[in-house]
């Protein structure tokens, strides 16, 4: 057998030892079930503190068997910033909004501007989040954070939703990478997904659009990550065009297709996952079809993602 030469983990730092919470780590690299937390109540400042060195540590915590109204979602969801509005609500307005949702054209059902219904069944054309992506990032402060609630699942099974993260796919790139990556930036455009992908309409002034660094470094953990994603990432400024696509594709190559940087969440009713948007990507897989699968999303802002 080949040895490899391991590279440093987000794993090589030293961990809290937690009290207040359990951590139970799905793998070393991505994705923790959380225990000993009921998030239909406030949190104690240990639970939350160690909650916040947990997020930081794993990207993406899953909490089981949880009974939460929409505003104990919201009131969690609030400890991380203030709540986002998806473009989607901002922009598309009744009518327009009404007609897009009635033409099964709208991306989600409207509603609550501060939560997303992500809902598929024998109806649905396509499904929310399906093909690898960090949410919103065309927005000029994309959520940093999101918190999915699912209470239903496919009576057949399936409806996982897999998760990577971009601290290790940074962080398995050659040196001579790491510093050409770092002088990047990427615009991310919402006509990609919203127009492109769900054939919505773009709104009066079209769809949020924004450059941010291909490189970012994550507040919370001080740990650098890729920032381009295929859901919304389309160019990367300083190459030609065609640089630029072979740049992407490599790059996201990379990104998608190490098994290592993953982990995959199974969802069973009444199960939040909090996952950190800045330094994961996601997939919902939609292997359920005619089946249905239901639950709720709040995202947070908190500031922009920044090279340093
Ligand atoms: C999404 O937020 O992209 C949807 C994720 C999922 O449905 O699993």
């Amino acid at each position: 057998m080949q040895t490899r030469h391991r590279e440093k983990t987000v794993f090589d730092t030293p961990h809290l030892e937690y009290k207040a919470i359990s951590v139970d780590p799905l793998n070393p690299v991505i994705g923790a079930e959380i225990g000993g937390v009921d998030l239909s109540k406030p949190l104690s400042p240990e639970q939350e503190r160690e909650l916040r060195a947990a997020q930081a540590a794993h990207h993406v915590l899953i909490f089981r068997d949880q009974v939460l109204t929409g505003e104990d979602h919201k009131r969690f969801a609030r400890l991380w910033g203030r709540l986002h509005v998806h473009p989607y609500h901002v922009k598309n307005t009744a009518p327009e909004h009404a007609r897009a949702a009635a033409d099964d054209k709208a991306p989600f059902p409207p509603g609550d501007p501060e939560v997303l219904v992500v809902k598929a069944d024998q109806k649905s054309r396509f499904v929310a989040g399906e093909g690898w992506h960090t949410d919103v990032s065309c927005d000029a402060e994309p959520p940093m954070g999101s918190m999915l609630y699912i209470t239903q699942t496919p009576e057949i099974g399936g409806g996982d939703t897999m998760y990577l993260s971009t601290v290790r796919a940074y962080e398995a790139l050659s040196d001579t990478m790491k510093e050409f990556v770092g002088k990047l930036t990427a615009t991310h455009d919402g006509a990609k997904p919203y127009t492109g992908g769900y054939g919505t309409a773009a709104p009066e002034g079209g769809w949020p659009k924004t450059v941010h660094p291909v490189v970012i470094t994550i507040p919370w953990s001080g740990k650098k990550a890729l920032y381009i994603n295929r859901g919304f990432t389309t160019r990367i400024n300083e190459l030609g065009r065609k640089e630029s696509d072979a740049m992407l594709e490599l790059l996201w190559n990379h990104i998608e297709s190490n098994y290592e940087f993953q982990c995959r969440v199974r969802w069973k009713p009444n199960t939040l996952v909090f996952w950190d948007n800045w330094c994961t990507q996601h997939h919902a897989v939609w292997d359920y079809y005619p089946y249905s699968r239901y639950g709720q999303r709040v995202s947070i802002v908190n500031g922009r993602p920044g090279a340093r």
